[in-house]
């Protein structure tokens, strides 16, 4: 009888990584999960079960508990791995570099080294467009979009660890070649699951423009702060690639299923952007999401946010053309998913109101 073979998701009980267990199970893939819950709520997970209408196993586990994480490698007969556990916040890195550097590279390098003792060499990982810095430094070349040629400027310590990891990805997959190593440069995610059971639940004030939004929208926030109406774009305010959630869950799909299409001991190291090649402004997302709410959301334009740039905007064409991926969703399909979201879960996960346990 042939063995079950697992996906082990990491941090697959956040944000980007719950959508994606819903999207793997939805496509066939057996998956473990783990997951600290030091930025997210086991809820997540009880609701994943309920939208797939199957138990999904999952640990309570540090990456740095090698000792937890090889037992998993040894219970679960595991044929790759996707590696969303890490911290994400890009200011609170500039006050913690330190916390960072462990917990993201440190995790991953416990992460990797377990992998490597238990024979397991295929790895999705989740890095950001963040690691191409600012595009306008470049005077003689315009990079826009931005494709997986461009040079790489990480600014942020959260920025350099995303790209320290996709480096010992890469070394490791010199050092042996039939490592199979996808990394998935993320543009701006949003959006939520269009069932309304999983989105992204920001611990504090939201950093981020969509779920800082929503809290507006919902009475938590009084308005938004506009970071910067004066930079060179069609209003004046940043351009971003915000991607749906659910659009990114299923990119890792064809990540996977593409690696599954190499040849026996193939190995692989490659880098593919996930966006959607459309840039739409601040005040774009604004308009959009006050739409859906149906009425105008009140907004202030400060200064600049220290840090931001004017345009990250993907050339998608390597994962739509060679992982045969492409977004469907639209920015106004997200701001509906975000809306039925936040409408139906006011504070995220923190009320514990939810009542569709499988099992009780
Ligand atoms: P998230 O915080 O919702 O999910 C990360 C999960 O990892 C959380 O559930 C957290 O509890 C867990 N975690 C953190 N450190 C851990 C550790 N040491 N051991 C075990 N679990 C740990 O964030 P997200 O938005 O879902 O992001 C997932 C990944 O995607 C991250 O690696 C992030 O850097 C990357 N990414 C996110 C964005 C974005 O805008 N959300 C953009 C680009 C890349
Ligand atoms: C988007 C735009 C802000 C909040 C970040 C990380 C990046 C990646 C994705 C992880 C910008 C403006 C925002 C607000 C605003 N994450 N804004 N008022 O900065 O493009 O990317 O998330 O890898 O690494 O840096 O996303 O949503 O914070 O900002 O005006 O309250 O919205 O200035 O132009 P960002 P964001």
């Amino acid at each position: 009888m042939a063995i079950d073979k697992y996906i082990l998701v990491t941090g697959g009980a956040g944000y980007i990584g719950s959508h994606t267990v819903v999207e793997l199970i939805q496509r066939g893939f057996k998956v473990v999960v783990i997951d600290s819950l030091v930025n997210s709520s086991y809820d997540a997970i009880v609701r994943a079960e309920y939208i797939v209408r199957s138990p999904i196993p999952f640990f309570k586990i540090d990456l740095h508990d090698k000792a937890a994480l090889n037992k998993v490698f040894d219970d679960y007969a595991i044929e790759g791995v996707i590696h969303f556990a890490a911290f994400k916040a890009v200011g609170e890195s500039a006050q913690k570099p330190l916390e960072y550097y462990e917990n993201n590279v440190g995790g991953a390098v416990a992460l990797l080294e377990v992998m490597s003792t238990h024979g397991v060499k295929t790895i999705v990982y989740s890095s950001s467009a963040t690691v191409y810095g600012d595009v306008s430094r470049f005077k003689d070349h315009n990079y826009l979009p931005i494709n997986e040629k461009c040079p790489t400027d990480p600014v942020s310590p959260y920025g350099k660890t995303k790209y320290a990891i996709e480096n010992i990805i890469a070394d490791l997959h010199s050092s042996d070649n039939s490592w199979r190593g996808a990394v998935l440069r993320y543009f701006n995610p949003i959006g939520a699951h269009p069932s309304g059971l999983l989105g992204e639940d920001p611990l504090g004030v939201p950093n981020n423009l969509l779920p800082y939004l929503a809290q507006v929208a919902v009475g938590r926030r009084d308005k938004l702060n506009v970071f910067g109406n004066d930079y060179d774009s069609r209003d004046g305010t940043p351009i971003r690639d915000y991607i749906h959630v659910v659009d990114l869950a299923q990119g890792h799909v064809a990540a996977l299923e593409y690696l599954k299409t190499l040849e026996q001991g193939q190995g692989l190291y490659r880098v593919w952007n996930l966006g959607t090649g459309k840039g739409s402004t601040v005040l774009e997302i604004h308009a959009a999401f006050s739409a859906v709410v149906g009425r105008e959301l009140p907004y202030n334009v400060v200064g600049r946010r220290a840090g931001d740039v004017l345009n990250l905007t993907a050339d998608p064409t390597r994962a739509n053309t060679e992982l045969g991926w492409k977004a469907k969703l639209t920015v106004e399909d997200a701001c509906r998913d975000l809306w039925k979201w936040t409408m139906e879960n006011p504070y995220g996960f923190q009320v514990k109101n939810f009542k569709w346990s499988l099992f009780n």
